[in-house]
């Protein structure tokens, strides 16, 4: 798990500023939040496991130990980010208020289980596996920047993932 999402990658790369405030939302062992930070940006950790939190650490990272899907605990802050970007990670309830976390202008990047992931592996529950774009119709008030729908099969990774690249207007 410590090697970074190539999804995560290749969207990064297209924003023009390497600069700024992102969030790495449930970032477990936060191997997205050291390549942010790695590409300058100032990043906020938030994961419910503080364990998770404690194995990495890095320049211009912050962390925060809480339960996002309590929705009291939004905002995150009081200044929104710049960039955000969660995977392997869904709660449909929250989704407006990550949205709303993002500055004008600011990008979201999500990567999760979808459709089809059901049937090979883990997760297996409905409430975590999107449906067919349905991560188009839970960004429909953003630019869409790239979208997939991909099955994915190398010896380390077996799962259907749904990946988004959206741009607040
Ligand atoms: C499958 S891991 C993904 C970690 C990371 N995003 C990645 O892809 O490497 C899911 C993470 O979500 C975190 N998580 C689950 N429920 C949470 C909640 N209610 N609030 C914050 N984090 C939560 C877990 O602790 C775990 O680290």
């Amino acid at each position: 798990m410590n090697k970074i999402s190539n999804w995560v990658k290749y969207c990064l790369e297209k924003i023009p500023y390497r600069q700024g405030r992102a969030l790495d939302l449930a970032c477990g062992k936060g191997r997205h939040s050291i390549f942010l930070s790695n590409q300058g940006y100032n990043v906020l950790s938030v994961d419910i496991n503080e364990i998770s939190l404690n194995l990495f650490n890095g320049r211009s990272i912050r962390k925060k130990a809480i339960d996002v899907e309590d929705v009291n605990n939004w905002p995150l802050e009081e200044k929104n980010f710049y960039v955000i970007v969660v995977t392997n990670f869904l709660n449909r309830t929250i989704f407006p208020l990550i949205i709303n976390s993002i500055d004008t202008e600011g990008y979201l990047i999500y990567e999760t289980f979808s459709d089809g992931h059901q049937n090979i592996g883990r997760p297996n529950n409905p409430k975590y596996i999107l449906k067919s774009k349905e991560l188009i119709n839970l960004t429909s008030g953003m630019r869409l920047l790239e979208y997939e729908e991909i099955y994915i099969n190398n010896y380390v990774n077996h799962s259907f993932k749904q990946r988004i690249f959206t741009q607040n207007v």
